[in-house]
């Protein structure tokens, strides 16, 4: 009623004063005046600054609000949290309450609020009795909490509805499904529970729809195929469990659908026709309990990109009709029950980038096809019954190849010197678990792009190349479980000797390495944080440079023939959570430096030579006694007490 009034007055104001913000009424309406300002006064934090300059009566003129020129009511509050503007992006703050008073300001058509991150408490209850214009709700990107009110479904004229990243809780208000203008309706990443309305199926305006990671159960509606204009829908991460409804096959519109990460079983229930699903693009159905096989017709979805079945139990064939997707860029098949070859025509997939089809049962050969894939970046078959006997020469061929992971693909004999030769810059290579014998050969030392090299768990029997030295990208080495032998120096100087090496991660352990454990910490690669050398024949004293591996979190010496004393620079590893050093031949006493390794949560050095009191304190005697059992002659907490010398 009041907002009519009003509107009288306003006319007879812009005659006289003019159009324009610059003519914003002097006087705006009290109702939209204490609206604002109970806002404003609920934000005690704002860093962007405009709160501040929203001074005196005439609001219509302060920044982020818009009014309407003839009734000079305020129809739009704008201030979302990332602000961007020709000359600057800035991400500011507002941290405060938000103010159930907004409501007063009665003739709001768009309230954004969204990405202020620090705005808690409620949304307002009786925010759809007491804004019935609204077209626009964002609230994203805050604390809120609480529930989605049910007066939300009195909005008629609601097109967007942007409530996710909250902590919004309880279930989705079913007279939602009375929003016949809704579009969007992006509520993901909450905390809400219960079973997505039946009503939604009345939402026949929705383009997106996007409920994941909330603790949503139940089924999808099965009616949800009446959504005809539907262009979005993402269901992942909750807890939704029955099948695939039928009727998301008439979704005519839809380019994205998720529905990874949940309890969905039975088949996959599309296509079941030629030209349905023809928009799609994006389909993920990862990470469910997916059963049967892949639909012979699955190659009729002919708009798809990128398309995720990872993770099922889906079993028989790969059909052949996929090569007919030709926009297809990324396709992930993996952890299935897939069986079969796979179809020649996946080489008429050109556009395909990345192709992972490990951990299935798929039998080989690999189709000569394969070379024709020349956008194909990543390659994983591993972990299939592939039998392989040799590296297949098809992939020498791929131009832009440049991860390979061909683990337990039964792979025999030696690393093939077409590696070497292989056009692509090869970045990640993992041929672990195969059966190849030889040596490690010194050309690997040119693979300048390398930064995961996973050889492990196969016969090789060499030494490591010095050549190695020149890989000043590598980040992974696992090596371990060959018959390796020689020393291990060269592996601490990979690398620029000037700056921290890139290597994070070493594996050495469970070969046949007998020295080069001084160098730890000499060379270039003080950032490892992964260090396994054991089961190893490693001689000798570990080095006071240990001290120097600042990010070591993990180092197992274990199972060596070490000796000497522990170097009290152990005290300087300040990041070490686990210290493996059984099995090895150390004397001496427990230096007291080790009181210092605060973060230390696994500790054995059982199986020694040490003697003497363990250093009395936290984290030390927190470990069982079997940590400190076997050794020469130790006491002290958790042991028995060491004899007071009289
Ligand atoms: C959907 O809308 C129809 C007609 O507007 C209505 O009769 C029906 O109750 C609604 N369905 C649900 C589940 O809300
Ligand atoms: C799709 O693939 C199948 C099997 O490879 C083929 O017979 C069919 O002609 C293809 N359809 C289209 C439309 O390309
Ligand atoms: C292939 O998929 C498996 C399982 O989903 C995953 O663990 C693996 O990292 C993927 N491979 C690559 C190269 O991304
Ligand atoms: C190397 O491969 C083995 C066996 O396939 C695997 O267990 C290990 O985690 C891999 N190493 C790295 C660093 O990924
Ligand atoms: C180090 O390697 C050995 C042998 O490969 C393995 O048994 C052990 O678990 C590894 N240690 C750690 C801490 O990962
Ligand atoms: C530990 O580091 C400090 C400073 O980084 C250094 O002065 C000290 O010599 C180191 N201690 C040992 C025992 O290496």
């Amino acid at each position: 009623m009041a907002c009519w009034l009003l509107r009288l007055v306003v006319v007879l104001t812009i005659i006289t004063v003019g159009e324009g913000k610059q003519n914003a009424p002097q006087v705006c309406h009290p109702n939209d005046l204490k609206g604002l300002t109970s806002f404003k006064d609920g934000i005690h934090v704002d860093t962007s600054g405009r709160l501040a300059k929203w001074i005196g009566h005439s609001c219509c003129s302060w920044e982020g609000i818009t009014c309407n020129q003839m009734t000079g009511r305020v129809t739009e509050i704008r201030l979302p949290g990332f602000i961007s503007t020709n000359d600057f992006l800035f991400q500011s703050q507002m941290t405060g309450l938000l103010s159930p008073s907004l409501t007063l300001v009665s003739c709001l058509e768009v309230m954004d609020l969204g990405g202020l991150t620090g705005l808690a408490g409620r949304i307002p209850p009786l925010i759809g009795l007491c804004l019935p214009n609204l077209r626009k709700l964002y609230l994203y990107g805050n604390k809120l909490s609480g529930p989605v009110p049910d007066s939300i479904g009195k909005l008629s004229k609601l097109e967007e509805l942007h409530l996710h990243e909250n902590r919004l809780s309880g279930s989705l208000p079913s007279n939602l499904g009375n929003l016949k203008n809704l579009n969007q309706l992006l509520v993901y990443s909450n905390e809400l529970t219960g079973m997505i309305p039946d009503s939604f199926k009345n939402l026949t305006n929705m383009k997106q729809m996007d409920l994941h990671s909330n603790i949503l159960t139940g089924h999808i509606p099965d009616r949800i195929g009446e959504m005809q204009i539907l262009e979005k829908l993402d269901l992942s991460k909750n807890l939704l469990r029955g099948k695939v409804p039928l009727s998301l096959a008439n979704l005519n519109a839809i380019s994205e659908m998720y529905l990874d990460t949940n309890h969905l079983e039975g088949e996959i229930p599309f296509p079941s026709s030629f030209g349905q699903l023809s928009s799609l693009c994006f389909l993920r159905l990862n990470d469910n309990h997916l059963t049967g096989r892949i639909p012979t017709n699955f190659g009729n979805m002919v708009s798809l990109q990128r398309v995720s079945l990872a993770n099922n139990k889906i079993e028989g064939v790969i059909p052949s009709s996929l090569g007919n997707l030709s926009a297809l860029t990324e396709l992930y098949l993996s952890g299935n029950l897939l069986s079969g070859q796979i179809p020649k025509s996946v080489g008429e997939l050109s556009q395909l980038i990345m192709f992972n089809a490990s951990h299935n049962r798929i039998q080989g050969p690999l189709p000569q096809e394969l070379s024709s894939l020349q956008n194909l970046q990543t390659l994983d078959l591993s972990f299939n019954q592939f039998n392989l006997i040799s590296f297949p020469q098809c992939l020498a061929e791929l131009p832009s190849l440049s991860r390979i992971y061909l683990a337990g693909c039964g792979i025999q004999g030696e690393i093939l010197d077409f590696l070497q030769a292989a056009p692509s810059t090869i970045q990640e290579l993992d041929l672990s678990a195969n059966h190849l014998t030889g040596s490690l050969p010194a050309w690997l030392g040119s693979l300048t792009q390398l930064y995961k090299l996973n050889l492990s768990r196969n016969s090789l029997v060499s030494r490591i190349p010095d050549s190695v030295t020149n890989l000043q990208q590598l980040g992974l080495l696992d090596l371990h479980s060959n018959k390796l032998t020689g020393p291990i120096n060269n592996v601490f100087q990979i690398g620029n000797a000037f700056s921290e090496g890139s290597l994070t991660y070493i594996d050495l352990s469970d070969n046949y390495f007998s020295a080069g454990i001084a160098q730890a910490g000499v060379g270039a690669q003080t950032g490892v944080q992964y260090l396994n050398l054991s089961h190893n024949f490693l001689k000798g004293r570990v080095a006071t440079t240990i001290g120097r591996l600042k990010s070591l979190q993990t180092l197992d010496l274990s199972c060596n023939k070490l000796g000497f004393n522990l170097p009290e620079a152990f005290a300087n590893v300040s990041s070490l959570e686990k210290l493996k050093l059984q099995k090895n031949q150390f004397t001496g006493r427990i230096p007291v430096g080790f009181l210092k390794l605060r973060k230390l949560k696994e500790l054995d050095l059982s199986d020694n030579l040490l003697a003497g009191e363990i250093p009395e304190g936290k984290p030390l005697s927190n470990f069982p006694q079997s940590s400190y059992s076997g050794n020469k002659d130790l006491c002290g907490k958790p042991l028995i007490p060491c004899k007071v010398e009289v």
